[in-house]
C-alpha cells in the first residue's frame, strides 16, 4: 500500500499531538503501518540541541521532513506533529514529498493559553520563556493545505472524522464503501462456490 505524509501544523496547545495519536490508532486499525514524529519527542533525540530561532526551527523541520520522505516512500504513513511555524519550509516539503497532506489545527491563542497543557504559556507570560510561537514569535498560517480543523470549535472526534473523510476524498485512503463492498462480494462469492451454488 502507498505511503504518504500527514503534516500537522499549528500553535502549541492547538491539538496536534492529540489528533495525531488518534489518527495513529485509527490508521493502525485499518491495517496500515504508521510512524508518528512528534515535535516534543523529536527535540529530545533527532533534533536534540536545537533551539527556537528561525534557523533552528527550520533545521528541525527540515530533518523531520527528510524522515517523513524516507518513510512515505517505503509504504509507511508518516505523521508529523510539529508547530512548524514557517510556511516556506512546509511548502518545500510539499514539493519534495510525493503524497503530502497538510492539516492546520486552528485554535485561538486565547484558547491555547487557557489549555496550557505543559504549563509553558504561564512561563511565557511571566517572562520565563521568550520567543514563544504565537506570543512573541511568528506563526505563519498555511494557505494551500488540505484541511483546517478548528479545535476550539470542534470535539477531537469531529476533527478526526473530518481528517479521515478528507483523506478518503483525496484518495490518500481507500473509500471504504466501494472498497469493502468489493471485498465482501468476493467473500460471499467464494463461500457460495465452496457450497456448490456457483
Ligand atoms: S518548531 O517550531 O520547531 O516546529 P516543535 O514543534 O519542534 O517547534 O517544538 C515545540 C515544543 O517545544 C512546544 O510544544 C513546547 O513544548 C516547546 N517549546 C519550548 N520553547 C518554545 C518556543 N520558544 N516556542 C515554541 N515552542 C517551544
Amino acid at each position: 500500500m502507498d505511503g504518504f505524509t500527514i503534516w500537522f501544523t499549528g500553535l502549541s496547545g492547538s491539538g496536534k499531538t492529540t489528533l495525531a495519536h488518534m489518527l495513529v490508532d485509527e490508521l493502525k486499525d485499518m491495517g496500515r503501518k504508521v510512524e508518528l514524529l512528534d515535535g516534543d519527542v523529536i527535540r529530545t533525540n533527532l533534533s536534540k540541541g536545537l533551539g527556537f530561532s528561525k534557523e533552528d526551527r527550520d533545521e528541525n523541520i527540515r530533518r523531520v521532513g527528510f524522515v517523513c520522505e524516507l518513510l512515505s516512500r517505503n509504504g509507511i504513513i508518516a505523521i508529523a506533529a510539529c508547530i512548524s511555524p514557517y510556511k516556506d519550509i512546509r511548502d518545500s516539503h510539499r514539493g519534495k514529498i510525493d503524497r503530502f497532506f497538510e492539516v492546520f489545527t486552528k485554535c485561538s491563542i486565547e484558547e491555547c493559553i487557557k489549555r496550557d497543557p505543559k504549563g509553558n504559556y504561564k512561563k511565557v507570560l511571566s517572562g520565563e520563556i521568550k520567543n514563544y510561537t504565537g506570543i512573541d514569535d511568528p506563526y505563519e498560517e498555511p494557505s494551500d493545505h488540505e484541511i483546517t480543523v478548528e479545535t476550539d470549535k470542534e470535539s477531537p472526534e469531529e476533527s478526526l472524522r473530518k481528517i479521515i473523510n478528507k483523506l478518503k476524498e483525496l484518495k490518500f485512503l481507500p473509500d471504504c464503501r466501494s472498497h469493502c463492498d468489493k471485498e465482501e462480494e468476493k467473500i460471499i462469492k467464494d463461500r457460495l462456490k465452496s457450497l456448490g451454488y456457483l
